[in-house]
């Protein structure tokens, strides 16, 4: 417990704080952060688990329909070789190769793991671990506990987690990182209930915060997505990467408004769901892209055979890849196409007519999905359509790292999982996300708990943390100003509409200005109340880090002058070869100021360059 001293300094703060030490730190904890925990740990240093709110509540259970691993059950042509190629087209070759190389052979080891853990997958007939269809996935591949398969991994990592020694620091959001000699030391944060500071001494960092969601007014993420780790290294010191690829799943519900946002897992078009428009056609048909048209079925008999298993058969265009979904959705509603409340129908009713049994069987494959619309909607998903849009759900930028290690460019900095950058290029396939954090979670906590062996403990500045704690307190001093939630709204409401799916310059400059306007009035908002449970407070510091992450996605959205995977640009609606060749990186300039630059893509290793040949 902090007294007043600190290595020996009697210095005078703002407020009392308590102390921690660990070797490692871990900053989320979601599926990355407990496997990164997991790791960690395993390698005999002292680990310490932050989650901004309770043990087990993340946003790795919204990857419901499962995760992605080469393990050929169903179909025994798929290998690491074919999903590295899926992987590198999903992300239009802006990918980390490393990464994705690394991603593809580890995730079916990763898999196999969580199982020996109490991981229980659905099963095929002959008993191995049942795999689903999803888009951009050549063969299915998707390793599932019917859709409830992020919420099965998270169980499984935390029941294993809390049985190797990690100290777990629930309800605590981290405000700022502490560094000592351009390496990270610590962590300085409060907790949630009671609003006391805590300093966290560390030798290593491992950030696996998740995304950014809640920067937008749409979203599948809860609220503690406001992109903390992002900003968090990015005020640091570290590389911001790719941030202007913000994947919007196509569906989302949108109806009743309190909901709308809530994901529709990908496994209902993986189980044979269709997208139909208010005409009742089946839109994805219009308009298949060039490098998917070989791979695509021409009709609907053939897509349903390939979602029964017909080997022969070839993917129905609902499982095109999300970004090319999305905008076809936006492109019915726009048109007049739509459904009654601005999205389209989703139909796995349909398979009744195909399917003995259907109802149950519909019931069975997806037991979340008949009861979230149920009990939120009144519809019964087995009788009659479901009303989708698309939904804020992934950022594919985030943290720049090494491929191998997950090191950030600041030492004993390391990001796992969506807060880091890399793996998914321009665009993410669904279940890559889950396999991601099991894959790069379990290096991240390898190589931070090495870093931490082999590095002293720094030295924590007390005037950094008197100033930081002054800032967290300065909203309760203003004895008017607007208030947070007001700030919160308006950002989500401008990035939605300037910054979303569709793209133009005019606007996104519009939404710079609207920026530098929200973060003044964000400097001079005002909290009433105490420190204890005061989520007008946590929404005021939460600000920051969303103002940042915000203008990270449009300054390097306005530098990426065409249309490439999640980024859709109607000024520059084609592809541009030359942009095939460079990642958008942005860091802190001294003045406070966000650097953006081009950066020529990490090669790809001549082994790699012939895997995609032979795939093509
Ligand atoms: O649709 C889904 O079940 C989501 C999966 C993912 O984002 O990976």
């Amino acid at each position: 417990m902090f007294d007043g001293h600190l290595d020996g300094l009697e210095i005078v703060l703002v407020a009392e704080f308590q102390t921690v030490e660990h070797d490692v730190l871990v900053i989320g904890a979601g599926g990355a952060g407990l496997r990164a925990a997991i790791e960690a740990s395993a390698a005999g240093v002292s680990v310490g688990l932050v989650c901004k709110s309770l043990l087990g509540k993340a946003h790795t259970v919204m990857a419901e329909g499962g995760v992605a691993a080469a393990l050929g059950n169903v179909d025994d042509r798929d290998n690491w070789r074919v999903h590295f190629a899926d992987t590198m087209r999903g992300g239009q070759y802006l990918n980390n190769p490393r990464m994705a190389e690394l991603h593809a052979k580890e995730a079916p080891d990763r898999v196999r793991e969580l199982e020996a853990w109490g991981a229980l997958f659905d099963r095929t007939k002959d008993g191995k671990i049942l795999q689903r269809n999803f888009g951009g996935h050549k063969y299915p591949r998707l390793a599932h506990v019917g859709d409830r398969t992020g919420l099965e991994m998270i169980r499984t990592l935390q029941d294993h987690g809390i049985h190797t020694g990690v100290d777990v620091h629930m309800e605590c959001t981290v405000l700022d990182l502490l560094t000592d000699d351009g390496r990270v030391v610590g962590a300085f944060g409060y907790d949630r209930e009671r609003g006391r500071f805590k300093l966290f001494r560390a030798k290593a960092i491992v950030l696996a915060t998740g995304g950014i969601g809640r920067a937008y007014k749409i979203t599948s993420n809860s609220w503690e997505y406001t992109g903390d780790g992002q900003s968090l290294a990015y005020r640091a010191g570290a590389a911001l990467m790719d941030m202007e690829f913000v994947q919007f799943h196509p569906t989302g519900m949108v109806w009743p408004p309190s909901v709308r946002g809530i994901l529709v897992t990908e496994g209902v078009r993986g189980e044979g769901g269709v997208l139909r428009n208010n005409e009742g056609r089946r839109f994805m048909f219009d308009d298949i892209p060039a490098n998917y048209r070989a791979q695509t079925a021409d009709n609907e008999e053939e897509g349903w055979r390939y979602t029964q298993g017909d080997k022969d058969a070839r993917r129905p265009p609902e499982l095109l890849t999300r970004d090319h979904v999305a905008r076809c959705i936006m492109r019915e509603v726009r048109e007049g196409r739509g459904s009654p409340h601005g999205g389209v129908f989703l139909d796995i009713a349909w398979i009744k007519e195909r399917i003995p049994n259907g109802a149950e069987y519909i019931k069975r494959k997806l037991p979340s999905m008949y009861h979230q619309f149920k009990q939120l909607a009144d519809i019964d998903i087995t009788q009659v359509p479901m009303e989708i849009g698309p939904t804020t759900h992934y950022a594919m930028g985030g943290v720049r790292v090494d491929g191998d290690t997950q090191m950030s460019g600041v030492p004993g900095l390391f990001a796992a999982g969506e807060c880091a950058a890399g793996l998914h290029g321009a665009n993410r396939l669904g279940g890559n996300s889950l396999s991601d954090l099991l894959v790069f979670g379990r290096r991240a906590g390898e190589y931070a708990a090495r870093f931490a062996r082999e590095s002293g403990a720094g030295s924590v500045d007390p005037q950094k943390l008197d100033e930081i704690a002054k800032w967290a307190l300065a909203p309760f001093e203003r004895a008017a100003g607007p208030a947070a939630y007001e700030v919160q709204f308006q950002l989500q409401e401008m990035m939605q509409d300037l910054v979303g799916i569709v793209r133009r310059q005019d606007e996104m400059e519009r939404a710079l200005d609207g920026l530098e306007n929200l973060s003044a009035r964000a400097a001079k908002v005002s909290v009433p109340g105490n420190r204890e449970y005061n989520p007008g407070w946590h929404t005021a510091l939460d600000l920051q880090n969303l103002l940042t992450v915000s203008e990270a996605i449009t300054r390097a959205a306005i530098e990426r002058k065409e249309s490439r995977g999640a980024h859709f640009r109607d000024d520059y609606p084609e592809k541009d070869a030359e942009a095939a060749k460079f990642n958008i990186v942005i860091r802190k300039q001294p003045d406070g100021s966000m650097d953006v630059r081009r950066e020529p893509l990490p090669p790809m290793s001549a082994d790699m360059r012939q895997v995609i040949e032979e795939m093509k």
